[in-house]
């Protein structure tokens, strides 16, 4: 996000526009939290994990009234656009928010699930599978010295995006994904096949949103059946959400910053910014909010299972 917040503003001020930041989201325009920035408000926070400008989900923003006291102070503040930098919570509010009140909205993708539409990658998604991987090597270490079996869950929510990802890149032995069905008994069935391969340690990523219920749940069951195996579980949990962001991720966010700037500079409004391939594209909000883009490659999931081998 920081990375993000640091393009709109240097690339408004190259355009002779002032900036106006706002701490904790809608709460912080409800709350009047703003400050005026300038360059230097941003300088040293492209390698920083998390916000500067702070993030709160905002309950109060759901009702009119949240949303009349956000806009006097926005007014007032003396704000012709907005740049909302957040998840599919933040596109539902901007894109209400922008219709009410007729003020121009570009928003920028960002949560490490990069379970939102309109782009090909959220930004937060490539650090935070470097950090998985990380946990991964780790856990492998061990694993492979005590001749033990290993679940790590990681997050995601309904998305296995982190957990597929991240999974080939650990060469994990199972991934369990909120998308796929796989009973337990098949898993038991790929560990069993895995050790008849003389493999002595394996790791198996269970995605938060699996539907056999996390990994303590799926090491239990796994564990009656198979109990000459040493089961050990790991969550990540919030680390996946901080840390230096990745080279990866730190030009995507610039990209997406210019970009959104330029859009609201060019009249563009209710878009969100967004990646395909390589190209930096817009899409209506009302569009990215509408329809649900599967984001789980198929051809992946095959990959998985033969690197599993
Ligand atoms: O959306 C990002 C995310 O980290 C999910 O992966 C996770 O399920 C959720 O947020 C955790 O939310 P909280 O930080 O409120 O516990």
């Amino acid at each position: 996000m920081n990375a993000a917040i640091r393009a709109v503003v240097r690339t408004a001020l190259y355009n002779g526009k002032n900036v106006t930041g706002i701490y904790h989201g809608y709460q912080g325009m409800i709350d009047n939290t703003m400050f005026d920035m300038s360059s230097r408000s941003v300088s040293s926070i492209i390698q920083k994990g998390g916000t500067v400008l702070k993030t709160a989900r905002c309950l109060e923003f759901r009702t009119k009234e949240g949303r009349t006291k956000a806009f006097e102070n926005v007014q007032s503040a003396g704000i012709d656009a907005l740049v909302a930098i957040g998840g599919d919570g933040t596109f539902t509010g901007a894109e209400i928010f922008s219709r009410e009140f007729d003020i121009p909205v570009v928003c920028i993708p960002c949560t490490i699930d990069n379970d939102l539409n309109g782009t090909d990658l959220t930004i937060g998604y490539d650090t935070a599978n470097n950090t998985v991987i990380e946990a991964i090597d780790k856990i492998r270490d061990t694993a492979a010295s005590h001749n033990r079996l290993f679940f790590v869950e990681v997050m995601g929510r309904d998305s296995g995006c982190i957990a597929l990802n991240a999974g080939i890149a650990g060469g994990a032995e199972a991934i369990l994904l909120p998308e796929k069905d796989t009973a337990i008994e098949e898993l038991i069935d790929m560990l069993e096949h895995a050790a008849d391969r003389d493999k002595s340690s394996m790791v198996v990523i269970v995605a938060e949103g699996d539907k056999n219920g996390g990994a303590n749940h799926v090491a239990k069951c796994v564990h009656e059946k198979l109990r000459h195996y040493d089961a050990k579980v790991s969550i990540l949990g919030h680390l996946q959400r901080g840390g230096a962001p990745s080279s990866a991720d730190r030009v995507l966010a610039t990209r997406m910053g210019y970009t959104a700037v330029n859009e609201l500079l060019e009249g563009s409004t209710r878009v969100t910014v967004g990646i395909r391939g390589s190209e930096i594209v817009t899409t209506p909000l009302k569009e990215a909010l509408s329809k649900k883009e599967l984001k789980l490659n198929e051809d992946l999931v095959e990959i998985a299972k033969i690197m599993a081998l």
